[in-house]
């Protein structure tokens, strides 16, 4: 056994474990009339409804003796402080210095940050006030129109979630575009709708080294020459976002239209960063920066709080809780807000690539789960498709249901009837409906004898199905910071229990390595090498049917 599972706070959460595993919340809310008052939090007009958690007091102190003895506060001090804690890449883990806003410096290796990142962010609002207000134009003399984002992973997930969820705060003058698939109906699908005088590319790749976004870079550079008939015109119409500065130039990118980052902001991470760029262009520096506003709020929070005041805190260990102790594979969100529709594809690369780890920080192979699978959908949508398995399916799936008290678009009764089926969902999870309720049920619409009791079973939830509930009060720029930030912080928490370094990603470097090797073989027949079967079947497939 590792020393985590052998560890004292470990042992004493088995066992209770074992206590309270067939407890039923119905029977702990019963018992418990504060129960929500106990396990719900408030903090900058942000609820966390933890209440309907298979938990009680000795739970909570309990996971917080895990976070102590793995000593968390010193690890959240270690990163804000710039330690170099993502220890196989060597590097710092600052994303909390791109939204500081406190003033304070950030020092990595003795050398204050913050002049770089003002510096940057400040380059940021002139280039996209710039494009804005039809100042930087482009080859033609014509304002831009369209931004293309070309980035894949963090370079995509992150700025594509934000401007979807901003789409209120966007200009009407400015449309924003995401093409990250390397096949290649992606970007023509995309540059089929547009105009290339009026449009801006920009490059996002933190390696510049990325084989989809460099192809489909390349593919959209083609197209604009061609449109416009010269080269020259790549100097207005595209920018770069990276930390291969180098590489970026080599590309023909007019430096000036080059905004850096550094190797200290890992790629998922990076929305805060100057890949947060078509955020800017989309709805504006100032919305930007409210949106880091918002972050930075959620970080002072995180930094500060009592563990058992901590939002982030006690996610991160109810989700630990699910998954090493009930063993729970899935933990599931269910955004009640159209506009967050990106959210869900945004978190699984935040908490997959960061916390899908098999050894621990030393390279030992752990003998305990570490991260979960990370699904959801959008709210009422998701009802109506696979919740059936959710309340019914022999798996525990723990959710997250986020929603907010005012929509951008109120109209009738739909806010109303969204919020009713949010909390409806929750408490039918936590509730469930018991023989005794479903036969009154059956009995009251008539039915009786051998028919009624061949369809009980059916209609029997068992429940005591584990949720959070987020409720905040629009989803504006700040409130938007704060709930990434939120997510952001509840992975380190888990990464810091289960001694895993969330911030590298060696597992996609292997896929990438043979890719390369595979390719020239697509190209050339005659340059096939020795594959396993499968894969040198497939090939031939490949040539036999182009
Ligand atoms: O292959 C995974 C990955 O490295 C992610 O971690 C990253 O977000 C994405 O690819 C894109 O990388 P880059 O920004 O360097 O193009």
């Amino acid at each position: 056994m590792s020393k985590l599972t052998e560890s004292p706070a470990w042992q004493a959460l088995r066992l209770h474990h074992a206590a309270i595993e067939n407890v039923h919340m119905r029977q702990m809310f019963g018992e418990d009339p504060a129960r929500f008052r106990k396990f719900s939090l408030e903090f900058d007009r942000l609820l966390f409804d933890y209440s309907k958690n298979r938990i009680n007091d000795q739970t909570v102190r309990l996971l917080i003796e895990l976070a102590e003895q793995a000593r968390l506060p010193v690890w959240i001090e270690r990163m804000f402080g710039g330690d170099r804690i993502n220890n196989t890449e060597h590097r710092a883990a600052l994303h909390t210095a791109l939204r500081n806003r406190s003033g304070r410096p950030v020092p990595v290796d003795g050398k204050d940050v913050m002049p770089d990142v003002l510096r940057v962010l400040g380059s940021m609002r002139r280039f996209s006030d710039a494009v804005r207000n039809g100042e930087h134009r482009g080859h033609t003399g014509k304002a831009i129109t369209d931004i293309v984002n070309i980035g894949i992973g963090g370079s995509d997930l992150g700025p594509q979630m934000v401007c979807e969820s901003l789409k209120p705060y966007a200009a009407d003058n400015l449309d924003v575009h995401f093409v990250s698939n390397i096949d290649s109906s992606h970007l023509t699908d995309t540059l089929n709708r547009l105009d290339a005088e009026t449009t801006l590319f920009i490059v996002s790749s933190k390696t510049f080294t990325t084989q989809e976004t460099i192809t489909n870079a390349r593919s959209a550079r083609a197209w604009l020459v061609e449109r416009l008939g010269n080269e020259h015109a790549v100097a207005r119409h595209f920018a770069a976002v990276s930390t291969n500065l180098e590489a970026t130039s080599k590309f023909g990118i007019n430096p000036e239209n080059v905004f850096e980052f550094w190797d200290w902001v890992g790629g998922r991470y990076s929305l805060w960063s100057a890949i947060g760029l078509p955020i800017a262009l989309y709805v504006g520096m100032d919305r930007f920066e409210e949106l880091l506003g918002g972050a930075h709020a959620m970080d002072e929070h995180f930094r500060h709080a009592p563990l058992d005041k901590n939002i982030p805190v006690l996610m991160g260990l109810l989700g630990i809780w699910y998954g090493n102790f009930f063993k729970a594979d899935t933990n599931t969100m269910f955004p009640y807000d159209q506009h967050l529709h990106r959210f869900p594809a945004y978190l699984q690369q935040l908490d997959m690539e960061s916390n899908g780890k098999r050894v621990d920080r030393d390279g030992q192979t752990v003998d305990y789960d570490t991260g979960l699978i990370v699904w959801g959908e959008l709210g009422s949508n998701g009802q109506h498709a696979f919740f059936q398995l959710i309340h019914q399916g022999t798996r525990l799936i723990p959710s997250d249901f986020l929603a907010p008290m005012h929509s951008h678009h109120p109209l009738g009764e739909h806010h109303a009837i969204m919020m009713a089926n949010c909390y409806a969902q929750t408490e039918a999870l936590m509730l469930g409906k018991t023989a005794e309720e479903a036969r009154a049920e059956l009995k009251a619409q008539g039915l009786q004898g051998a028919t009624l009791e061949a369809l009980l079973p059916h209609k029997v939830f068992p429940g005591n199905k584990p949720t959070n509930t987020l409720l905040f009060d629009r989803l504006d720029p700040h409130t938007l910071g704060m709930l990434i930030a939120l997510y952001e912080h509840k992975v380190f928490v888990q990464s810091v229990v289960w001694n895993i370094n969330p911030f590298d990603q060696w597992g996609v470097e292997l896929g990438k390595q043979l890719a390369g090797k595979i390719l020239p073989e697509l190209r050339d027949a005659a340059s096939a090498s020795s594959h396993d079967a499968s894969t040198s079947s497939l090939i031939d497939y490949y040539h036999q049917h182009r």
